[in-house]
């Protein structure tokens, strides 16, 4: 594909995560001078696969693994300064280069403290008594972007300069809860680490842009974990979809120009949450172990079903999607028949229903409709496509109106066709 020269593709999932943005942020990474993560924290984790070698990035945008580009992470991220810390170092040793001159911090992307991780915690234990568990990720995602409403997390700037860090948590003490004075030095230190990374990322950005240069964004999580727009209140706590995507970072949103949705053949949920899409063994277990789909970040087994049409249609209009990047059919190859869902029916009226459900009720209460085609052996052979998965993708593009522009055959790079 080519990148927009002074403008900015932004990738972005279309499910509940785990599409395999990584993959398509590493292969277009190639092209783009700036690659920023724009929202979210460490609760990613995007898989990269480069040289038979598997590298998992959380804070790190996947750009870094390509060599020509720097990278950036915007304002609207959160931060766990170890966790980024360490990401650096095991880049680096990686042999990446990850210097100042390759990678921005905004120095306002508000700062995860041992507290949000203990209040993430907490909170979930509370709701496991009521089973009502959003199942986090527990890496303090959501209780850092509270703070940051509440206008009580430091940011990057903050904790910068220790005086005025130790000033601002005396202001607000309930801060310090797990800061005790060992963990609170190793704070200092690992802030004087990210010390010089620190800057203002929006005007690199900016400048990037009206000099000619090619940004890429990319987005984590998935459109369905959307803190409006996914199944609430099983979500993330970011907005993921595109219209807040430029705002994570400080440009203009009508210099984002392409959108590209990216999906799994089929899909996958981890953590808890209405899935109507579900499987059930044994086709659930042997899907997951085909497609390896256990969390990168937290190991957990995730559910896996269908690829569900309905909902993304919806998201494909609230996105504006340019084009559908569609990975790992090749985890389904072999199958007699692969199902898409077409439809809900509504356990409640009995009636079909084509709309997206709106509330936690309605995501209840409805059942899919499912529609079989014809499975296919391979995906793709010397660069022909497998006319049974010609079908598969005739059908998604009839049904969401949007163009199939990349197919991914694969976790290596060079696994995968522009089409
Ligand atoms: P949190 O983002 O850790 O608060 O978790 C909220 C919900 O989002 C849980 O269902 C998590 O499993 C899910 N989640 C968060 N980040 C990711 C991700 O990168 N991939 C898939 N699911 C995620
Ligand atoms: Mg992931």
């Amino acid at each position: 594909m080519n990148l927009k020269c002074g403008a900015a593709s932004l990738v972005i999932g279309m499910q509940y995560g785990d599409e395999g943005k990584g993959k398509l942020v590493d292969v277009l990474a190639e092209e783009a001078d700036l690659v920023c993560r724009v929202q979210g924290g460490n609760n990613a984790g995007h898989t990269i696969w480069v040289d038979g070698k598997k590298i998992i990035t959380q804070l790190m945008p996947s750009g870094i693994l390509q060599k020509n580009c720097r990278v950036a992470i915007g304002a609207g991220v959160v931060i766990d300064p170890f966790v980024l810390l360490a990401e650096i170092k095991k880049i680096q040793a990686l042999g990446y280069e990850v210097s100042p001159e390759r990678l921005h911090i905004d120095c306002r992307a508000s700062v995860i403290l041992p507290y949000h991780k203990l209040l993430d915690q907490k909170r979930e234990l509370e709701r496991s008594k009521n089973s009502e568990k959003i199942g986090t990720t527990g890496k303090g995602v959501g209780p850092a972007y509270a703070s940051r409403a509440y206008r009580e997390a430091p940011r990057m700037a903050e904790i910068s300069n220790p005086t005025q860090f130790k000033n601002w948590l005396d202001a607000q003490p309930h801060l310090k809860e797990g800061l005790d004075a060992q963990v609170l030095n190793e704070f200092f230190e690992v802030a004087a680490e990210l010390l010089p990374y620190i800057k203002d990322v929006a005007v690199i950005a900016n400048n990037c842009l009206s000099q000619g240069g090619k940004l890429l964004l990319e987005g984590a999580q998935g459109a369905m974990l959307d803190v409006s727009f996914g199944t609430y209140p099983f979500v993330t706590s970011s907005n993921l979809i595109s219209g807040s995507c430029a705002g994570g970072l400080g440009i203009p949103p009508w210099k984002v120009t392409k959108i590209i949705g990216v999906i799994k053949a089929y899909s996958t949920r981890v953590g808890n949450g209405p899935y109507p899409a579900e499987l059930s063994d044994p086709l659930a277990s042997e899907l997951r172990t085909r497609g390896n789909e256990f969390g990168s970040v937290t190991g957990r087994p995730r559910s896996v079903g269908w690829l569900d049409l309905v909902a993304l249609r919806y998201l494909s209009i609230i996105n504006g999607m340019t084009g559908l990047a569609i990975m790992k059919a090749d985890v389904l190859a072999g199958f007699d028949r692969v199902g898409m869902i077409t439809a809900y029916k509504d356990k409640r009226t009995n009636k079909n229903r084509e709309d997206y459900p709106m509330t936690i009720q309605d995501w209840e209460n409805v059942e899919p409709i499912v529609e079989f085609v014809e499975g296919w052996s391979y995906v793709m052979k010397e660069n022909k496509v497998h006319k049974n998965y010609v079908q598969f993708l005739k059908k998604i593009e009839n049904f969401i109106g949007v163009p199939s522009i990349y197919i991914s055959a694969g976790a290596e790079r060079s696994a995968g066709l522009w089409l």
